[in-house]
């Protein structure tokens, strides 16, 4: 079976990892959602891929990590992306949690650069624990530690180790780090057969981000992925 996620939600169609892009996607039939978690000033978990609010709202000086929740419910984010969006505010995790189907996959990616968040790994296991939604989920982050705190607080969640960069056999540094790695998820750039081969010979799956193009998508099924992490409806609704 092929997962894809919906990368941010459906962010074509609606501003990137908000409740209306999430829909979205759900609608489309999306079997995954790809979003990403920061903390406010006052630990609260809110989604959104940049620690500031500069691409979505210019008028907003400083950090997520600046405000509290109630001072980000009264920051804009969906102006931007055009007038009908106009109010909507970075959703909690809660809130997407709320909307999301018991069978959609979740891949929750620990923001963790530039801005370290201590302690987020313990209040998302909570909030997921607190959610029933345990089940479905794979925490991914290009922040190794923060998937090592997490696995030392729930042996059990599957972990995503996410690369950015071209990593010298990636596949035998994912198990040296001891971490109970479920699947891997390079850039797409660099995924080739071999890449895949040697992951999937150790047992790891492997998502490759983001993948927009059909070809590329194609090819990429044809080394063996397990699906693909990807901003365009016509592959993540597969
Ligand atoms: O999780 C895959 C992908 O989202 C990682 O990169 O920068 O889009 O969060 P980025
Ligand atoms: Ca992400």
């Amino acid at each position: 079976m092929v997962l894809n996620f919906a990368h941010r939600g459906s962010l074509t169609e609606a501003p990137e990892n908000t409740i209306p892009a999430f829909e979205k996607a759900i609608d489309r039939g999306a079997k995954g959602l790809e979003l990403d978690v920061q903390l406010t000033k006052d630990d609260k978990l809110v989604v959104s891929h940049d620690h500031t609010f500069k691409r979505h709202n210019k008028d907003v000086e400083g950090r997520i990590r600046d405000f509290s929740l109630e001072e980000i419910r009264q920051i804009d984010v969906g102006s931007s992306f055009g007038k009908q969006f106009a109010g909507l505010t970075l959703p909690t995790l809660d809130e997407v949690l709320a909307i999301a189907p018991n069978d959609l996959h979740l891949n929750i990616e620990i923001k963790n650069i530039p801005v370290i968040y201590d302690g987020i790994e313990e209040i998302l296991l909570a909030c997921l624990s607190d959610n029933h939604r345990l089940d479905h989920v794979i925490i991914s982050s290009f922040d190794h530690v923060a998937l090592k705190k997490v696995q030392d607080q729930n042996a059990d969640i599957p972990l995503g180790m996410l690369f950015y960069y071209r990593p010298l056999n990636a596949w035998d540094y994912v198990t040296r780090s001891g971490l109970n790695i479920r699947s891997i998820h390079p850039h797409h750039v660099y995924t080739d057969r071999n890449f895949v081969e040697n992951c999937k010979a150790l047992g790891y799956e492997v998502y490759p981000f983001t993948v927009n193009a059909t070809e590329r998508y194609a090819e990429l099924l044809d080394y063996g992925v397990d699906g693909v992490f990807s901003n365009n409806p016509e592959i993540f609704d597969k």
